[in-house]
């Protein structure tokens, strides 16, 4: 490896095989017996990128032009580019991948040393990372001075054993309310409520924003944002919120992305409920009837996948009740950047 390595400015098509390759077998190896994601979906979050994020790529390459790692940092608005001059020291997200079979062997660290240092040059404060635990991501990361901030776990839930655990939950009336869906953006209509709805919900912990799925709170922005990138990516978002019926307000949503590629797995994102109306099971009722939709909307899934935050102790019960297993378990760490 290049004692520097450049960023990959324009990817080929053979970059973005390469950089498949890695991607495919290290998923296999560090998550056996889970879906590798199809090269269509790691291209398309590649190239198809939000408004409000700027990625930087690496590919490293061996002796023989073999892929050897990948490494993706993740600005957000925010942050100023090296070439404009500012420092902003928006938040920032690494996620580098060394292939099996080029692993202990000094990639990682020197991959890192270039990472940290063209996000240090952008302005970032901090860069968040995850890494699965008991897998070489945990090792590497903890004696690489970065702090664990947030533990998740992740959880699945079989499509066909729908039936059997909704079925199973009790009636509950739940007077006052009612229930709506919508698919992409949302409708013009409950624009404003949602956008309340999202103000009146407390803040995240700060390690936990950042995420790119799991049950973290959204701003208006994000949420546009999402919707935005799921239709250029050819996936759709589907959300179903609880409505107050003496005003219309948003009491609460549900938000879950399906693939565009043809992958049977969906992915559970934000499920949140306005703090005035905590304690009527709406956070139940809602992932309920998501669920009851699904199969509807695209037949051919399997599985739903999500990641929930320790400190999530409601979400995890509710994921509970409707049948959801743990799968894996991940940290998420911090590393703080020294300002120049
Ligand atoms: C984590 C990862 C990037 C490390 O890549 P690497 O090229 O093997 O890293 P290095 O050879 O530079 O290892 C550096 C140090 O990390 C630690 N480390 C790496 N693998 C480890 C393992 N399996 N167990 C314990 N410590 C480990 C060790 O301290 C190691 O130094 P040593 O080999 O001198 O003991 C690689 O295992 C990987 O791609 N994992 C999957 C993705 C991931 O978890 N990424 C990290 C989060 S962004």
């Amino acid at each position: 490896m290049p004692a520097n390595p450049s960023p990959l400015t324009a990817p080929t098509a053979e970059d973005l095989r390469a950089w498949y390759r890695v991607q495919s077998a290290a998923l296999a190896h560090d998550r056996p017996g889970e879906p590798v994601p199809s090269q269509a979906a790691v291209r398309a979050g590649l190239t198809t990128t939000g408004s409000r994020r700027r990625l930087v790529l690496w590919l490293l390459r061996g002796s023989g032009d073999e892929p050897v790692a990948t490494a993706v940092l993740r600005l957000s608005e925010g942050t100023a580019t090296a070439e404009d001059g500012k420092a902003a020291g928006g938040p920032a997200e690494i996620q580098m991948t060394v292939h099996p079979a080029h692993r202990r062997l000094g990639t990682g660290s020197r991959l890192l040393a270039t990472v940290t240092e063209a996000a240090t040059a952008a302005g970032c404060g901090s860069l968040a990372a995850e890494a699965v635990s008991g897998t070489p991501g945990e090792g590497f990361l903890a004696t690489r001075d970065f702090v664990p901030v947030t533990r998740l776990t992740w959880q699945r839930l079989a499509l066909d054993d729908i039936p059997g655990p909704i079925g199973k939950l009790p009636e509950v009336p739940h007077p006052g309310y009612r229930l709506t869906a919508w698919e992409g953006a949302v409708p013009d209509t409950l624009t404003g409520g949602f956008t309340d709805a999202l103000r009146a919900l407390p803040a995240p912990p700060a390690a936990a924003a950042g995420l790119d799925h799991g049950d973290t709170r959204w701003d208006p922005a994000t949420v546009q944002e999402t919707a935005e990138l799921a239709a250029r990516r050819g996936d759709r978002l589907l959300t179903v919120a609880a409505l107050h019926e003496d005003d219309g307000a948003v009491a609460g949503y549900t938000t879950v992305l399906l693939p565009g590629d043809g992958a049977r797995r969906a992915h559970q994102y934000d499920t949140a409920v306005v703090p005035a109306h905590r304690g009527h099971g709406l956070a139940l009722w809602m992932k309920s009837e998501m669920l009851r939709r699904l199969p509807g909307v695209q037949p051919d899934l399997t599985e739903i996948h999500t990641g929930v935050p320790d400190d999530s102790r409601h979400l995890l019960a509710v994921n509970n009740a409707l049948g959801f297993r743990p799968l894996r378990r991940t940290v998420r760490y911090r590393l703080r950047l020294r300002r120049r």
